[in-house]
């Protein structure tokens, strides 16, 4: 059952679903449930290859779970060129694929603005769209990916914004993976407006030998979820768990039950891994 006076979410990337794997979720789907999470967030990369099939077994091997999920596709969500197809799928599914724009809950009291992300780099050594097309190309996506964001960001007209990638907005998370591949990893661009509308946290995914706990420049929380990464510790762990406080006296709408806000200081305070 979902827990009354707060926001119970729970934060997985990198399933990288394949064909034959189906058991794989069972423990996944219970703890979640167990748990009483409100949404399960999934930080992309779903499938193993992108193909249409093991996007419906991920779906399917999903079906179990009460919570809202809500997620973005990675970049092996595309490997097969099937990406709107997966969408669709997963949608079916009841898995909200966020691409640019956002899903809420309690009402409007919880936002989650999402977009995949791509790479770039960071800070100082952010690629720029200087020289040949192929540069230029790659930093039009970055940008591109970044511009979806802010307009999800922006369409969120709730006070608990929560931001989805699967790439990386911040350095602080990748750290742990080699730093010749840190360029494709995430992007700085992605903080930008994330400093600008400040969710009360980020999750992303795809670095998965990376660091569980960052900050934007802005000082928003980021936490990379990517499942290798969430095991590497804890074996047994299945997701990222986090409880965010609501508010006193918000009242949900009949089909939902009570959230509320928290300032950055007590989300820090509260967060837990599950
Ligand atoms: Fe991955
Ligand atoms: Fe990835």
């Amino acid at each position: 059952m979902p827990i009354d006076g707060k926001l119970r979410i729970a934060a997985v990337g990198d399933l990288h679903c394949r064909l034959g794997k189906h058991g794989n979720y069972r423990r996944l789907v219970d703890a979640v449930n167990e748990q009483g999470c409100d949404a399960l967030l999934l930080c992309g990369d779903l499938t193993d290859h992108g193909h249409v099939d093991e996007a419906k077994l991920l779906a399917e091997a999903l079906s179990g779970v009460r919570a809202k999920k809500i997620g973005v596709l990675g970049n092996h969500d595309f490997e097969a060129g099937k990406s709107d197809e997966i969408c669709a799928v997963l949608a079916e599914g009841g898995i909200h694929i966020l691409d640019g724009d956002h899903y809420e809950l309690k009402g409007h009291m919880v936002g989650f603005a999402g977009a995949k992300g791509f790479g770039g780099g960071f800070d100082r050594a952010t690629l720029q769209g200087f020289g040949e097309e192929g540069i230029k190309g790659f930093v039009h996506e970055a940008v591109q990916e970044a511009l979806k964001l802010e307009t999800a960001l922006l369409r969120v007209d709730a006070p608990i914004k929560i931001a989805i990638t699967h790439y990386s907005p911040v350095r602080d998370t990748v750290i742990g993976e080699n730093p010749e591949i840190f360029p494709f990893l995430g992007s700085s661009r992605l903080s930008e407006p994330i400093d600008h509308h400040r969710p009360t946290m980020c999750f992303h995914g795809h670095a998965h030998y990376g660091t569980m706990e960052g900050r934007t420049l802005g000082g928003v929380p980021v936490y990379n979820v990517a499942l290798p990464l969430l095991r590497r510790d804890h074996p047994d762990r299945r997701f990222f768990m986090v409880d965010i406080p609501l508010p006193e006296g918000f009242h949900a709408p009949p089909s939902e039950r009570p959230g509320a806000v928290v300032t950055p200081a007590d989300l820090h305070a509260e967060h837990e891994s599950g």
